[in-house]
């Protein structure tokens, strides 16, 4: 069956079967494999994009039951080489190692800032705890979201 999709503010078509996840669909159809598909059991949280603003796990979506919807992944945050605050947040504060837990982390992050741009830790704690991390002990990227929302907080003043 055809599957259309807004993915990243472009319109992606596709012949796939129904019961194509979503995290394939984004992974294969526009090629964009910075989501990561990691458990395919909804306990990992790698595979975070977001649905119409909302974080949710890839993996537990059909790709036909996006229709209609915009979905944004990880490589929507970097605009004309302009890095979003939440990934350099993540580059100045060593919040990650492998790598592999990062876009899911950073996408849920970015749906937390939107939401509510000045979180305490214990909010910030609670938004990600959705997600594995392996190699951070977390401890840096709750320090990468904080500084993400205290310079996103600057440079609104600024402009
Ligand atoms: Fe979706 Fe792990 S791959 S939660
Ligand atoms: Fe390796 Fe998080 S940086 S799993």
């Amino acid at each position: 069956m055809k599957v259309s999709i807004s993915i990243n503010g472009e319109n992606v078509s596709r012949d796939v079967e129904p019961r194509q996840l979503l995290v394939h669909y984004i992974r294969e159809t526009p090629g964009l494999t910075g989501t990561h598909w990691g458990c395919d059991t909804s306990n990992c949280g790698a595979c975070v994009v977001l649905m119409d603003g909302k974080p949710v796990k890839s993996c537990t979506i059909l790709a036909v039951m996006s229709e209609g919807h915009e979905i944004a992944t990880v490589e929507s945050l970097e605009v004309d080489g302009e890095l979003d605050p939440i990934q350099a947040g993540f580059h100045e504060q060593h919040a990650l190692h492998c790598g592999f837990c990062t876009p899911g982390m950073m996408m849920t992050a970015r749906a937390l800032l939107d939401e509510n741009p000045d979180p305490t830790d214990h909010e910030i704690r609670t938004a990600i705890s959705g997600g594995i991390c392996r190699c951070t002990g977390y401890k840096n990227i709750v320090a990468a979201v904080r500084w993400a929302a205290d310079h996103q907080a600057a440079a609104k003043q600024e402009a």
